[in-house]
């Protein structure tokens, strides 16, 4: 499924799947940890959806989970991503986690669709941050707190003046 997400090019970040099988086996194996959630959509043996949410590695970011999601195009518009997204969100919760973050390329109306459906908001945008195959691409951050917003912290993007 991955493999054919990434054929694609133009949605996710990886322009080559260089994980084995072996890999993703054994990362399904420790699916629900305080550091990561390894969710799997699945359609009797066949996988569909999957979403991938991790804490942030440094002490000063350990607050923040970074989300990585795809739906086989066959099964989108369906529901599949907003029921992986509603149990990354009930997995944030439970563990802590106070914001979850993500980039999105411009074009990918039905990400960001589903993104602010959740109440992600924009954040900013990195120009040209990703270097892919088919030419840089801007990419859109965006997050959502679980927490209420603490002091001195604004939701969106700052504005001068
Ligand atoms: C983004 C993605 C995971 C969404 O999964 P999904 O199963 O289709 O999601 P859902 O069906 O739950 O929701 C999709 C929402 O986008 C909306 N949508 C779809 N196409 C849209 C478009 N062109 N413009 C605006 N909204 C759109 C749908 O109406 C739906 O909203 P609703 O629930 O309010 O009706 C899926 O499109 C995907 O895998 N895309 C390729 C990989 C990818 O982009 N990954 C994310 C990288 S940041």
């Amino acid at each position: 499924m991955w493999r054919a997400v990434v054929a694609e090019q133009r949605y996710v970040r990886s322009d080559s799947v260089t994980r084995s099988a072996r890999f993703y086996r054994k990362m399904f194996r420790r699916s629900w940890t305080a550091d990561q959630v390894v969710l799997v959509a699945d359609e009797g043996d066949r996988m569909i959806g999957q979403l991938v949410a991790s804490r942030e590695e440094s002490p000063i970011n350990k607050h923040v989970a970074s989300i990585g999601m795809a739906v086989a195009a066959d099964r989108r518009n369906r529901g599949v991503g907003s029921a992986l997204m509603a149990e990354a969100l009930r997995w944030g919760r439970a563990v802590g986690v106070e914001k979850l973050a993500l980039s999105v390329y411009p074009d990918n109306d039905a990400a960001r669709a589903l993104y602010r459906k959740f109440g992600f908001v924009e954040e900013g945008r990195l120009s040209g941050h990703s270097k892919k195959a088919i030419g840089y691409r801007d990419e859109i951050v965006m997050a959502c707190w679980l927490i209420d917003l603490p002091s001195g912290v604004s939701a969106g993007p700052s504005r001068p003046g």
